[in-house]
């Protein structure tokens, strides 16, 4: 079995793959200090943390994870916070830097005597359809090889060789541009509020997500097009504290930007998650903007569902599970994406004609009171906010 790519998908399969004994080899383009050091999510869906703690994985985000359960909305019309933890499943977060758990899952898969091969990019995959896959990589010192495998899963990403080397017409690529950027920013400073925060503003979104006592990242929607260097630390702060109402609500601690990017948000998922003998798991399989947190969470409910049919085929010679794998994944994918859109229309404005702009404007001011005042809306947003 060659598993590309060690991400939170590829490891979590991993893991689970040697633990069922199963001869696999995780083939990662980057080093591992590059693998373990990479800041991206941190809000840990209960079904994920269900999912790690299941496989004795779960030990690090249990000692260091911390739960969290509330968001923030600031708009023109005031502030509210929903406390989405005790509201809907009554479930919260647990927030854990994504690099920890990456750190966390590649230990244990490397202690226990797991195969994983750093600086080795996958080139393409070929043979899939015939069912005799194997895979061409490109070492560090430029060396090529070749490995073959019963399976291929592909774990590497939305640009990695998996996505490539399927053939014209092989899968369906459902995607949708939502029009919107954000710059990116990862502070060296504690968090400015005890919830997340989205703030809605006319000159565009600004986000808050708590990821440990001495970072904090912030969001804030730009022009499409524009290099994140061109924003001046300066111009970052005062724009950050206008569309978070800083005046209004409290400074935010500032501190070094250690980090900054640019997100065009987009979304796509393929369908099936399979070509013959290569499956698709995490942004391999499905891209989610990151409004609503989605992406690991959907990468380790994948990666167990196809830990699980891999061995029962590999081990028991069952297939029933692969051959369903598409389909059961497929509904949760839908669902985030669908939710991740929601949030997507709520937080930012629309372009186009002065009427469009205006109605879509008093709706998502609607939406945002009815979250504010209704019961049965709160359980609905929870459920889906912390659902995977
Ligand atoms: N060959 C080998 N490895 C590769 C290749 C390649 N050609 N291309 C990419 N990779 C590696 C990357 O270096 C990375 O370590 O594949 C890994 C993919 O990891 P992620 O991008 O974290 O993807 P995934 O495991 O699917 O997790 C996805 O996690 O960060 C969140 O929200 C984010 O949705 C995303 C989710």
């Amino acid at each position: 079995m060659v598993v590309l790519g060690a991400g939170p998908a590829g490891l979590v399969l991993g893991n689970l793959l040697h633990a069922s004994g199963i001869d696999c080899v995780i083939l990662e383009r980057a080093d591992r200090a590059h693998v373990q050091t990479r800041a991206r999510a941190g809000f840990l869906a209960p079904n994920t943390v269900r999912v790690l703690e299941r496989h004795g994985l779960a030990e690090g985000l249990r000692r260091r994870g911390r739960e969290h359960g509330a968001c923030e909305f600031r708009t023109d019309d005031g502030r509210f916070t929903l406390e989405y933890g005790s509201l809907g499943r009554g479930e919260p977060h647990t927030v854990y830097p994504q690099q920890e758990l990456v750190t966390d899952l590649l230990t244990r898969y490397v202690d226990t005597g797991g195969r994983i091969r750093f600086g080795a990019e996958a080139v393409a995959v070929h043979g899939a359809r015939t069912g005799r896959p194997s895979v061409t990589v490109r070492e560090a010192d430029g060396r090529t090889g070749r490995w073959q495998a019963r399976y291929v899963a592909g774990c590497d990403g939305r640009r990695g060789a998996a996505r490539a080397s399927l053939p014209p017409g092989a899968v369906r690529r459902h995607h949708r541009d939502h029009g919107v950027s954000w710059l990116g920013l990862l502070v060296e400073a504690p968090p400015s509020l005890d919830a997340v925060g989205y703030a809605v503003h006319g000159r565009g979104f600004a986000g808050h997500m708590a990821r440990t006592d001495r970072i904090t990242r912030y969001y804030l929607q730009c022009e499409r097009g524009r290099p994140a260097g061109s924003w001046s630390q300066d111009a970052i702060w005062a724009e950050l504290e206008l569309r978070m109402r800083a005046a209004a609500y409290g400074p935010l601690h500032r501190g070094r930007i250690v980090q900054r990017g640019v997100v065009d948000l987009d979304s796509d998922v393929l369908e099936p998650l399979r070509h013959g003998s290569l499956f698709l798991a995490g942004d391999a399989a499905s891209v989610i903007s990151p409004s609503a947190a989605k992406g690991a969470n959907l990468a380790v409910l994948e990666a167990e569902i196809l830990a699980r049919a891999l061995a029962d085929d590999l081990a028991h010679g069952d297939g029933e599970g692969l051959d369903r794998y598409s389909a059961r994944c497929l509904p949760h994918i839908w669902r985030a994406q669908d939710f991740s859109q929601w949030m997507i229309r709520l937080l930012h404005g629309p372009s186009g004609p002065e009427g469009e702009t205006s109605f879509h404007n008093a709706l998502r001011r609607s939406r945002i009171e009815s979250l504010r005042t209704s019961r049965s809306q709160q359980d609905w947003f929870a459920e889906n906010y912390v659902g995977v």
